[in-house]
């Protein structure tokens, strides 16, 4: 296959109202069937006069669905087509009267459009690609690409066929209108005032106008990249906190001991008074059976005192058995070796539920760091019942108080949607 690239010549200031069709049927009366026109967008904007008077900043808000990437003044934006560009598009190279130019409304109506066009003018059918330029991720330098498209398919599909060697093309799928948006851009280049290259000798004679270069959009969801890298980072902090839900329910996979320990770092960042560090965690491995064999016996006597059945107590120990099925657990507690001594109750018991809670906000952030690293947690109360007995089979020292367990590994099933709740319920203004 020989392709040519030539430029239109002499196409000039495209003023608003233009008819670009009768322009290039003019300047270029050698088209042929089969040709393609790879068309800069912007003598398409300028013809379709999509300038505009407004603030730049303001004219790219207008245009913005939303910030993909932002670094310093300038954000890559996904626009109401979808594409995601550089200040939405919006130009202000070389357009008259610092003015700004938007892309096309609808650049894949106007190259339907232009081909239907140019085919009353000059009985030719052509292919259209419109182009706009753009950056790409990890790559330095801009390359044209493909916005809008008719009479050409925008990729050619050759998953399902087989290579050189007979092996089967799994994902091959060149994207066809963007390589030759690019080649196109080759003898086009901005300086050289060239708006439109036509591109001969294709493979693939214009047909149907097709489903546009919209076909090129990935969809979000399918789309690894649809955010900016700190983007992503913040978005996942505002949803970290919600990532965590009580999971009852583990898989039987094994849980990394370093993403316990990484959990426990976290942990270990929450508020604490007097800069302490009342948190401690006790990965109970060894002397699980022992543990929660004896909280069993310790909890029966509880409810035997209470007066309880044989067959209640029965029915209410089973609730214990989310301990012995997780893939492990985790006894967190405090020590309140750094709180200050007051002679009254009333302080004595301020002091004391200030560590409670340091302690609490430190849990808290290990479940959280959990869910970050696709943990799941339960906090189980049981062990503050019982603080002795847990510290004797534990081996911990007296200043150790269990504030619960943590049963933890991945969650069988994902934890049911809760339905959100409004700040306004529990939030006081005075
Ligand atoms: C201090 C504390 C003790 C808890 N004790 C138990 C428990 O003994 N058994 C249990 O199933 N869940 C226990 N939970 C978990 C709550 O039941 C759970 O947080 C609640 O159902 C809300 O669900 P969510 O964590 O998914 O938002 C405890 C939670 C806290 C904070």
């Amino acid at each position: 296959m020989t392709i040519t690239i030539d430029g239109v010549d002499g196409i000039g200031e495209i003023q608003p109202g233009d008819d670009l069709a009768q322009i290039i049927a003019a300047k270029a009366p050698w088209l042929r069937d089969g040709d393609i026109l790879v068309v800069t967008s912007k003598i398409v904007s300028k013809a379709e006069d999509r300038f505009t008077d407004a603030d730049r900043e303001d004219a790219i808000d207008a245009e913005t669905v939303d910030v993909v990437a932002r670094k310093g003044r300038t954000r890559i934006v996904r626009n109401a087509l979808g594409l995601v560009l550089a200040a939405a598009g919006v130009d202000t190279s070389n357009v008259p009267g610092g003015r700004s130019l938007l892309l096309p409304k609808d650049p894949d109506a106007s190259a339907r459009r232009l081909r239907a066009d140019i085919r009353v003018h000059l009985g030719v059918d052509v292919a259209i690609v419109i182009t706009d330029t753009m950056g790409r991720a990890w790559r330095t330098g801009q390359i044209d690409t493909a916005i809008g498209l008719a009479g050409l398919p925008a990729i050619r599909d050759l998953r399902g066929t087989t290579d050189d060697h007979g092996a089967p093309l799994d994902v091959t799928m060149p994207a066809i209108a963007d390589e030759l948006a690019g080649a196109g851009d080759l003898v086009k280049s901005k300086t050289t005032r060239l708006p439109i290259a036509v591109v001969r000798g294709f493979d693939i004679a214009p047909g149907e106008d097709g489903p546009g270069a919209t076909a090129m959009i990935r969809e979000q969801n399918e789309d690894l990249f649809h955010l900016g890298a700190a983007e992503a980072r913040q978005l996942g902090r505002r949803e970290a906190i919600h990532a965590r839900r009580t999971v009852r329910e583990f898989r039987d996979e094994p849980v990394p001991s370093a993403d316990i320990a990484a959990a426990v770092a976290a942990a270990v960042t929450a508020p604490a008074p007097h800069h302490s560090t009342p948190w401690r965690f006790v990965h109970v491995t060894r002397h699980r059976r022992a543990l929660l064999e004896a909280m069993r016996h310790a909890w029966i006597r509880d409810l035997r005192s209470d007066g309880f059945s044989d067959a209640q107590i029965d029915k209410r120990i089973s609730r214990g058995d989310i301990l012995w099925r997780a893939p492990e657990i985790v006894v967190p507690g405090v020590v309140r070796d750094a709180a200050h001594p007051y002679p009254d109750a009333r302080r004595a018991q301020a002091e004391r539920d200030m560590f409670t809670v340091a302690a609490g906000a430190g849990i808290e952030n290990f479940l959280i760091a959990l869910a970050g690293r696709g943990l799941g947690s339960a906090w189980i109360s049981s062990t503050m019942f019982c603080p002795g007995v847990v510290r004797e089979a534990l081996d911990l020292d007296d200043d150790f108080e269990p504030l619960g367990t943590v049963a933890i590994g991945y969650a069988r099933s994902e934890p049911p949607q809760r339905p959100p709740r409004d700040a306004n319920d529990y939030l006081l203004h005075r």
